[in-house]
């Protein structure tokens, strides 16, 4: 083994971390972690942190889940790995997908496809939806619609429909056919309003015009995020998921839920198509599936979409796609034990509880603090978005973001930065007094964050 001094040393030298300058990484390397504990995170000094990241997203049971490391133990034990192309597959697998199945039976999704995250979940369901129309006889129904500010992957098909440029601009061209809607965020938005009713219609309308321009019958699907997390928690009007349903209805259109982020609780609902209401296509998602423990991924499946491609008879219902790690005995041992237990803790009621303390509590450091400009969230997703101008809501410098974010660190939570947002998603397992560590620590960088002006 190597020691902790060899690990120091070798920080950022000859590993390129996602979604960072590698030259940035090599002036200011990453803080190394070293255990979980519960709700916590200790880094190589030994300073202890409260998760306000939850892994990133996903540690839903937070880093302790004996129920899921002893499943990944005796899976481990008895078959580490096979494949599930055609001829094999595996029990875990076929438990997980009638576990899945039950789960998400109000949505109406019957199958499963199993992937190795949530870019792969997403890229799944984009050519399964494309496959789809081919099965139905509807060739040239190929393009895809999607949200500004929307986050779906990195892989070239889900950054083709991500709606940040930071994530596309360096590796266009992109994939044809893709479009991308007015994002729903109250705060900052083309309407000249903060009025949700007005925004959601207005997002409808620009979908309806765009439709009838670009031809319904070459649209594959519209791919959505329930509440918008990597954008920066965005949380859209109630109305907006039902309308986009409404729509797609009308003129033959997909509806694909991503629901990598809010699938299994975090919105405070068992997932977020059930929070607004709908019933989707089909759902990606991954993270929590596991708890972050294994990297595993599904797409669900609706009734209607299994039963054309079932009901087929040539080789347009063959699925010519999947990954090695499809079904894999361990990720899928991991999400039977994961997902059992957050149905048993009954995490989605707990998230809603302390979703909604935390957010009242963002609202008084706004009260406080004029460098909060916004603050929002839904269940255990949580942002604040920092400005040195309230009226003019000039996004806050980078300088002062890491001021927030260190002093915080330094007092006890770890938390994501993203731009000029605070971004806090912890376990759904906190409790009353992780929610006040979260603020008191909150309070802490934003005053160091305010003198830093
Ligand atoms: C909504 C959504 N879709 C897709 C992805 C991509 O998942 P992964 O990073 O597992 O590939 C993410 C990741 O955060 C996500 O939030």
């Amino acid at each position: 083994m190597f020691d902790t001094n060899f690990t120091r040393e070798n920080n950022a030298r000859h590993f390129w971390a996602p979604m960072s300058h590698p030259r940035d990484l090599r002036a200011a390397p990453p803080k190394v972690i070293v255990r979980g504990e519960g709700v916590h995170i200790v880094d190589i000094d030994g300073h202890r942190t409260l998760d306000g990241v939850g892994g990133l997203w996903c540690t839903n049971l937070g880093h302790s889940s004996e129920p899921v490391k002893e499943a990944i133990r005796r899976q481990l034990d008895t078959l580490p790995y096979y494949n599930t192309f055609r001829s094999t597959t595996n029990a875990p697998t076929i438990e997980l997908s009638y576990l899945l199945q039950e789960y998400f039976a109000p949505e109406g999704l019957t199958r499963c496809f199993l992937t190795a995250g949530g870019s792969d979940s997403v890229e799944t369901a984009l050519r399964l939806a494309r496959q789809f129309h081919r099965v139905n006889g509807e060739p040239e129904r190929t393009k895809f619609f999607s949200l500004k500010r929307g986050y779906h992957g990195t892989h070239f098909g889900g950054a083709s429909v991500n709606g940040n440029p930071n994530f596309r601009r360096n590796y266009e061209p992109m994939l044809a056919g893709c479009h991308h809607l007015p994002a729903p965020f109250a705060y900052r938005n083309e309407f000249g309003t903060e009025d949700e009713e007005t925004i959601a219609k207005g997002i409808a309308r620009a979908f309806e015009e765009e439709i009838a321009f670009q031809g319904a019958n070459t649209i594959a699907a519209l791919i959505m995020e329930p509440v918008l997390g990597a954008g920066g928690v965005i949380v859209p009007p109630e109305t907006l998921f039902p309308l986009m349903r409404a729509i797609c209805d009308k003129h033959g259109i997909l509806l694909i839920a991503d629901e990598v982020i809010t699938a299994f609780g975090r919105t405070g609902a068992d997932c977020g198509s059930r929070l607004w209401g709908i019933k989707p296509d089909m759902m990606t998602m991954a993270k929590a599936l596991t708890n972050g423990y294994f990297p595993l991924g599904a797409v669900m499946i609706s009734d209607r979409i299994a039963q054309a491609f079932e009901a087929n008879a040539d080789t347009r219902g063959v699925i010519s796609h999947g990954y090695t790690y499809s079904g894999h005995p361990v990720g899928a041992a991991a999400a039977v034990a994961a997902v059992t237990e957050i149905r048993r803790q009954n995490l989605a009621a707990h998230a809603r509880t302390h979703g909604e303390t935390l957010l009242a509590g963002f609202k008084a450091l706004q009260d406080r603090y004029e460098l909060i400009g916004n603050v929002r969230g839904k269940g255990l997703m949580l942002a604040m978005e920092l400005v040195t101008d309230r009226a003019a809501k000039t996004p806050a410098g980078k300088q002062v973001v890491e001021r927030v974010y260190e002093a915080a660190y330094a007092e006890g939570l770890i938390m994501r930065t993203s731009g000029n947002n605070l971004i806090l998603s912890p376990a759904l397992i906190i409790g009353p007094e992780d929610v006040e560590t979260i603020l008191h620590c909150l309070d802490v960088g934003l005053k160091a964050g305010t003198e830093a002006l």
